[in-house]
């Protein structure tokens, strides 16, 4: 056992060891620069455990009966910032040209269906995010280009039928998909939501903010790591923001050709302000516009 408070030295081969079996794990890859973090998170989860040196952490870990603090040290180890209407030029992009020519693309085929999926979700955020753009999207596309389905405005739901939504939002920590799931945030996160958005998709409960159940109802959230081959398919939009910017060429690699598989054809795909597809993959066109990036599959 290992006395409470002191801090015990991890020794190199130890740390490859630790390092292999996330990346196995997860994709997330360590360098230089985060390589303190990594050891801090080691060091606190080694000390919750009582165990006495980093070897017996390894050996906990891979055994069967390691799998739950396996999880609970990848939990550590993510960063979950995030933020509603991040990246706001990548965001017009996203509502005013690619969901604009989704739906005239879908709507000459009489397919009135849009799944969209954010790939490490965090708290939620981003899906909500997506789920009020689409949504308002809709609504003026709809102004536009009307069906001939009458619905009663009493009843006018948020998605004009007969249209239908689906975003499904992932991560692969457990205590952010729980928060998301509860979809209340503190004033403090509402900072980057205006007025009409608060009015049309919020509660507000005490000094918080609930995710009205309308919009609530369009997002499904779900445990996937993105490391695994079985990934959510035929998207036609895939949010992967600021989650490759933790692995290593190879994977990106990797999980770019995986998003290829798991979008539409002619799907899009959005990464994060500081990630970027560049000599990562040629199966991707770039759509740069006002600031604002995104890439769409190429079909052969
Ligand atoms: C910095 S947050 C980004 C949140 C949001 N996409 C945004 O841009 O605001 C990165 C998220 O990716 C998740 N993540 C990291 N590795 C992952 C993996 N292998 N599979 C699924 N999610 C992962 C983390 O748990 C974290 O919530």
């Amino acid at each position: 056992m290992a006395s409470p408070g002191v801090n015990l030295q991890i020794t190199e081969p130890e740390q490859k060891l630790l390092q292999t079996l996330i990346y196995q794990e997860c994709g997330m890859y360590f360098d230089e620069r985060r390589v303190h973090f990594l050891q801090d998170r080691l060091q606190r989860r080694l000390k919750a455990t009582g165990l006495d040196s980093f070897y017996s952490y390894y050996r906990l870990l891979t055994s069967r009966e390691g799998k739950a603090e396996l999880n609970a040290l990848l939990e550590n180890l993510t960063v979950n910032e995030t933020s509603f209407f991040r990246n706001k030029p990548q965001l017009e992009l996203f509502q005013k040209t690619t969901l604009e020519e989704i739906l005239h693309r879908k709507q000459a085929r009489r397919d009135f269906s849009l799944r969209m999926w954010s790939a490490g979700c965090s708290t939620g955020q981003e899906p909500y995010t997506m789920a009020m753009m689409a949504a308002d999207a809709l609504a003026y596309y709809n102004l536009r280009n009307p069906l001939p389905i009458e619905v009663a405005s009493a009843t006018k739901p948020l998605i004009p039928p007969p249209w239908k939504v689906e975003i499904l939002a992932s991560d692969i920590n457990y205590s952010v998909l729980r928060a998301a799931q509860e979809a209340v945030y503190p004033e403090h996160h509402m900072e980057p939501v205006d007025y009409a958005s608060r009015l049309r998709y919020f509660d507000k409960v005490g000094d918080r903010y609930a995710i009205k159940k309308g919009l609530k109802d369009m997002v499904h959230f779900d445990f996937h790591n993105l490391k695994t081959e079985f990934l959510p398919q035929r998207n036609d939009v895939i949010f992967c923001r600021n989650v490759m910017i933790y692995f290593d060429e190879a994977e990106q690699k990797r999980l770019i050709d995986k998003f290829y598989r798991c979008l539409n054809p002619e799907g899009y795909l959005f990464v994060g302000h500081a990630e970027s597809l560049f000599g990562l993959t040629d199966k991707f066109r770039m759509i740069h516009q006002n600031n604002g990036t995104c890439y769409q599959r190429i079909e052969a």
